[in-house]
């Protein structure tokens, strides 16, 4: 049974060897082929983060708000971040401007969802619901191929926490 926090983890994983990656990529075509996938998979991760995960953790979390405020801030730097690079060309220098912000901002998030909401949500969501989340979460996936009918919108933290907690 798939539980939705090792799901996160996977993506996280994923994120992380995609930038490595990019360290590699030696030119405008290698560095495309990496960071458009990146990038889209950033978007659809916050995103299901945000549809799934954090409104249960806003109701059950013992810290719950302030892990949520941060998320939603970090998830809307990475969307800017991400929505810079796509305003220059790959490989210049604003382009590696903006994908190095995106990289920091996501690698400094990450590690606040690890140590701070995913523990929080695994101490307070019991097994079952872990396990459905993690059908959601797959299903969510599985209806929007390449983040197709998905918008990729900053929110405002207070307002998502009104209407989700
Ligand atoms: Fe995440
Ligand atoms: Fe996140």
């Amino acid at each position: 049974m798939d539980d939705v926090t090792a799901l996160i983890l996977d993506d996280h994983a994923a994120f992380r060897r995609g930038f490595a990656r990019l360290d590699d990529a030696r030119d405008v075509a290698a560095q495309r082929a990496v960071w458009e996938p990146l990038a889209l998979h950033l978007e659809i991760h916050a995103e299901a983060e945000e549809r799934i995960v954090y409104p249960h953790l806003l109701r059950r979390g013992d810290h719950a708000h302030d892990e949520t405020d941060d998320a939603i801030r970090d998830h809307n730097k990475i969307r800017d971040a991400i929505a810079e690079a796509g305003r220059h060309d790959v490989g210049s220098d604003a382009w590696w401007k903006a994908v190095w912000e995106a990289r920091k901002e996501n690698s400094e998030h990450l590690t606040e969802e690890e140590d701070g909401a995913l523990p929080d949500f695994r101490r307070n969501a019991d097994r079952d619901l872990r396990a459905d989340l993690a059908q959601q979460w797959l299903r969510f996936y599985g209806e929007h191929p390449s983040g197709r009918g998905l918008t990729f919108l900053d929110k405002d933290p207070e307002r998502y926490i009104r209407d989700n907690g």
